[in-house]
């Protein structure tokens, strides 16, 4: 399905990252992984760098392939490290790491986000993510959260709500449209990686134990790479700046309750 493609995996080195990058080697692409940590598995190439700062950005940019089939975006803070990296990293550092690889994407390719049902909140909290989305480039994160006085605990939620609506700006922006170039979502619910026990102390045990018991089980990793396999492949080319809840059902239940039905 992905033969002969290149395809960039940030968060290559755990969790669903790396599970995606052995997916997609299977299915025949090059995987190139980029990751603060090293990967335990081998990959067609790897990129040690740190997406919360723009320096960090610019470094692995420059190190990318110069024809690429596909980003898959999943790196991610779980908002335990503190809101500012955490936005850094999911949002602000996403974003310009994208629009900066955009030129090496080839036309017809994709830009898959790995966002979350966390995010739910774009549409209610709307006014807040238009204006964080339309400050340009990578910005101060801390003096922008101060801004629009973002609370520490809403550092991952509000991540994953910048990161839904830029998803669906993107596939309009003439940087990806006018070649052709795809941007979509997934958003999992909770994923037995690393990151869960962090959600256990950011949102509590309560929480968490609420999202598994409403669709019967966590999801492992490898409920959520084919999905993201299939972003990538051609067999998608017709969805674009849209969001596919990777959930079990978890979206379902949450509309269910929120719209009464
Ligand atoms: N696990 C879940 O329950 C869950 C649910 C919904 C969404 N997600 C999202 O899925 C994505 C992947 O999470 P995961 O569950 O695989 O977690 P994980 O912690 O296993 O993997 C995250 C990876 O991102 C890397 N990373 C973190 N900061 C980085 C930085 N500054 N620069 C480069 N790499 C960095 C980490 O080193 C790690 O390898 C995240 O965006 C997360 O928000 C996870």
């Amino acid at each position: 399905m992905l033969f002969g493609k290149t395809i960039v995996v940030t968060g290559a080195a755990s969790g669903i990252g790396a599970r995606t990058a052995e997916l997609c080697a299977g299915l025949g692409a090059d995987i190139i992984g980029i990751d603060v940590k090293e990967p335990r598995q081998p990959l067609a190439g790897f990129i040690q760098g740190d997406l919360s700062k723009p320096l960090g950005v610019a470094e692995i940019v420059a190190r990318l392939p110069l024809r690429i089939d596909a980003l898959c975006n999943i790196a991610g803070l779980s908002g335990a490290p503190g809101a500012t990296p955490t936005v850094a990293v999911n949002f602000y550092g996403l974003r310009a790491l994208s629009e900066a690889a955009a030129p090496r994407i080839r036309e017809g390719g994709a830009i898959v986000n790995v966002a979350s049902i966390a995010g739910y909140g774009w549409r209610a909290n709307l006014n807040r993510a238009k204006s964080m989305v339309a400050i340009a480039g990578f910005p101060d994160v801390a003096a922008v959260l101060k801004q629009h006085e973002v609370a520490e605990a809403e550092g991952y939620p509000l991540s994953k709500e910048l990161l839904l609506l830029w998803t669906q700006l993107a596939a309009q922006q003439p940087l990806f449209k006018s070649r052709g170039i795809r941007v979509v979502s997934v958003s999992p619910g909770p994923v037995e990686t690393p990151i869960l026990g962090q959600f256990r102390q950011v949102f509590g045990d309560a929480r968490v134990d609420a999202d598994i018991a409403a669709t019967g089980r966590a999801a492992t990793a490898s409920d959520i790479a084919p999905v993201i396999a299939f972003l990538c492949s051609d067999g998608a080319r017709w969805i674009n700046g849209t969001n596919i809840a990777a959930d079990g059902g978890l979206e379902a239940a949450v509309n269910a309750q929120i719209l009464g039905y």
